[in-house]
């Protein structure tokens, strides 16, 4: 039971399915689906692939086992699907269990409330069948459910992470409009930015992208300083599977790396709140965080990044819509004076791209929580092949 396969299923933000699934296979998982918004995957250690998927992902919102899948048109179905499921090997006694979210899509049935109430009526009859107890105490352990319908075809998961896997435990204090770490991990996995590369953000606020880019330079895995769901359930996944992958993770960051990573912002409570995020997370000394205004932007050397998220100004009136054109415009004219460098810029502003006074390359439409956004990106030229990064700009 214990080293058998397992599968899993990853939501994620619509639209970065490829990034995710990019992740999946570097880590070693097979990926056996992708819907909107969801990649599934399997591991043939399912214990360990849990404990290594919730540590390492960084652009997924949370990993989920997979009960079970099966049709179900009618309540009927649904009822008798939950109870053919082998819920005694799962759950111990004492477990506390629950459906905390139910969604359907495109099926017969449909109320949350009745999916909910259903599921869990199941399971406590399949238990009662099988335990031969009456009554169970739920006093132990949390196994939240999730289950979703896709075009009647009912999947039964159990959620292993609890918190979403954004909140990497490092930002401890509320700023503005931060970006989801997971979301900001992904934008950054989307771009060719590797480690050896400048990478500027702006308008970094809590410094969410240049704090991700530092976690990646410097191999830290996104989930090492916090804990998740499975963690109790220790009749699952042994708690020494948990502990060798820390141990693994702590002994694979790479100390020596010397990332050039800069985030500016006008705020000086903003880079306050970054620093501290940064101290957190382990990357105080990778990341150089600075208040500065956008229009003091520059930088001597070629082939930089500019990976941004500029305010967006939702719900505005007429005079805050010029000072935000005006923002952009300045972005667009500090972008054009540095050399050879890529921007990338996530944002909900209509008129960004003329703002900015050049069309990007490319753009696609993604989500940042409920805000449809887009993810502007503008490529700058590739370094010479042989270039090592310290070399970079000594030709200016
Ligand atoms: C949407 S927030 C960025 C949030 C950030 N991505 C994070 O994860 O926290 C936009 C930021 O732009 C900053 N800002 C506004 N005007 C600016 C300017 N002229 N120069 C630099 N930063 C500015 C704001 O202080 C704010 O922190």
């Amino acid at each position: 039971m214990q080293t058998r396969r397992m599968e899993f299923v990853a939501p994620c933000h619509f639209g970065l399915e490829a990034v995710i699934r990019r992740e999946l296979q570097g880590l070693g998982f097979s990926v056996t689906g992708t819907q909107d918004g969801r990649v599934s995957f399997a591991a043939d250690n399912g214990p360990e692939g849990l404990v290594r998927a919730n540590i390492h992902l960084r652009s997924a919102e949370r990993v989920l086992l997979l009960v079970g899948r099966f049709h179900a048109v009618t309540w009927d179905e649904l009822f008798e699907g939950i109870k053919a499921l082998p819920w005694e090997e799962i759950l111990p006694t004492d477990a506390r269990f629950w459906v905390t979210k139910a969604v359907s899509v495109r099926s017969r049935l449909f109320s949350p409330s009745d999916i909910q109430r259903i599921v869990k009526k199941a399971m406590v009859e399949r238990m009662k069948a099988r335990s031969g107890s009456q009554v169970f105490p739920e006093t132990g352990a949390d196994y939240p459910l999730r289950v979703f319908l896709l075009n009647d075809e009912v999947s039964v998961c159990l959620d292993t992470t609890g918190e979403s896997l954004h909140k990497r435990g490092y930002r401890k204090s509320n700023v503005a409009a931060p970006i989801a770490e997971n979301l900001a991990a992904a934008l950054l996995m989307l771009t060719p930015w590797r480690p050896d590369r400048i990478l500027v953000d702006p308008f970094c606020g809590s410094g969410t992208f240049v704090i991700e880019a530092a976690m990646m330079a410097a191999n830290i895995a996104p989930g090492i300083h916090r804990h998740f769901t499975a963690e109790q359930w220790e009749n699952l996944v042994p708690p020494a599977v948990w502990k060798e992958a820390r141990r693994e993770a702590y002994a694979s960051i790479d100390t020596g790396v010397q990332p050039d990573l800069q985030g500016y912002d006008i705020d000086p409570q903003a880079i306050e709140v970054a620093k501290i995020s940064a101290r957190e997370a382990g990357v105080e000394e990778l990341v150089h965080l600075q208040v500065r205004d956008v229009a003091d932007l520059h930088h001597r050397k070629k082939y930089g990044f500019i990976l941004t998220n500029p305010p967006y100004g939702e719900r505005l009136g007429a005079e805050d819509q010029a000072a935000l054109t005006a923002l952009y415009r300045t972005l667009g004219e500090r972008y054009a004076s540095l050399a050879d460098w890529s921007m990338y810029v996530i944002t909900s502003f209509p008129e960004a791209e003329r703002a900015i006074g050049r069309k990007a390359d490319r753009n696609r439409k993604l989500y940042n929580g409920m805000i449809e956004t887009r993810f502007y990106q503008y490529f700058g030229a590739k370094p010479p092949r042989r270039m090592h990064a310290s070399e970079e700009g000594s030709r200016e």
